[in-house]
């Protein structure tokens, strides 16, 4: 994250980092018009359109609000978390995802439960949909670039699928394996990561009820740029352990390699819980900046350890999270 491998062998700064955000979105907004402009009479605009909305892009999704495991704090917009993002396999910028992820097919869509399990189980969209009752949460998703927002996700707690699949005593920890195709997704074209994108957490962190499994947000099915059409959120851990566009998750016994500890082991461990004791290697953690709410010069918030999800702290008992960061 944040640095592109550049051929030379040096780390460049994304293009977000070095600009600020106002004057690229505009300009993204800027070349997007141009080309919509220059595209309305060869009928190619009207074919894209088709295309991303052939998909479920808006559709309702119904949900009970869990109250007791959401924040109140002031929602982020909608314009916001669905167009400033980060999801590699469709660009490096931030708007790249928002511009490219309406090639991602998301049905049929069929996702795989397998590993050290009794069950094994593969599940379409609408099986997974169905399979508890759906809660909208409002979770602070922080990631470790240093920016958090307030979304309200539509989802259930991952447990209610890894119970199904009854783990058996070797499964301790969980991997989950994203698309990675390279006809649906221009991204995979860069090198920056060992695609696919995979991420994985302890069975217990997993099986910890604020472990969402993730189908939607703001009332709607997730658009494709957020991770259509499953995800993870895993509110108290850094915004890269909340793998998008899963089609894999596999119970093991050792601990999974995941994509960016593979790119830059000393940057991103396994654990990766938000702390604000513990530094990136080349930026500090103690505050953020929150997304969509007043421009440049905002103040910044604190960050909270564990990102003020204190009721998963227990899971580190006697933890050296320097060490295990
Ligand atoms: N999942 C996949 N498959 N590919 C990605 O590049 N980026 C991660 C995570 N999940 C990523 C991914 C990062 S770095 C963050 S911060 C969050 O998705 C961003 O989620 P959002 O765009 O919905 O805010």
């Amino acid at each position: 994250m944040l640095f592109k491998r550049h051929p030379n062998g040096l780390d460049l700064p994304f293009p977000s980092e070095i600009t600020p955000q106002e004057v690229y979105t505009g300009r993204r907004q800027f070349i997007t018009r141009m080309a919509a402009t220059a595209a309305v009479g060869s009928g190619i605009w009207e074919m894209a359109n088709r295309e991303a909305f052939a998909q479920t892009a808006g559709q309702k999704l119904a949900a009970r609000p869990n109250v007791a495991l959401s924040t109140d704090e002031k929602q982020t917009p909608f314009k916001d978390a669905a167009g400033y993002n980060n999801f590699y396999e469709f660009g490096l910028d931030k708007g790249d995802p928002a511009d490219n992820a309406h090639t991602l097919v998301t049905r049929p869509w069929t996702v795989r439960i397998e590993g050290e399990v009794k069950k094994p189980l593969t599940l379409d969209i609408d099986g997974l949909l169905k399979l508890a009752p759906l809660e909208e949460r409002i979770y602070r998703l922080r990631c470790v670039e240093g920016w958090s927002m307030v979304i309200p996700w539509v989802g259930y707690s991952l447990s209610n699928l890894l119970k199904q699949v009854e783990p058996n005593g070797n499964a301790k920890f969980v991997e989950f394996t994203t698309l990675a195709d390279r006809k649906q997704m221009p991204g995979l074209r860069s090198g920056v990561l060992d695609w696919p994108y995979v991420e994985g957490l302890r069975i217990d962190e997993a099986m910890h009820p604020l472990t969402l499994l993730t189908m939607g947000m703001y009332g709607q099915v997730l658009p494709n740029q957020n991770g259509a059409p499953v995800r993870l959120v895993v509110p108290w851990k850094y915004g890269f352990k909340s793998a998008k566009s899963i089609v894999r998750i596999r119970l093991v016994s050792r601990q999974p390699r995941t994509a960016w500890n593979d790119s830059a082991p000393r940057e991103y461990g396994f654990y990766s819980n938000v702390n604000p004791n513990v530094d990136h290697p080349r930026w500090s953690q103690a505050s953020e900046r929150r997304i969509g709410e007043t421009g440049l010069f905002q103040p910044k918030k604190k960050t909270l350890m564990f990102n003020g999800y204190d009721q998963v702290a227990s899971l580190y008992t006697g933890m050296d999270l320097k060490r295990y960061y």
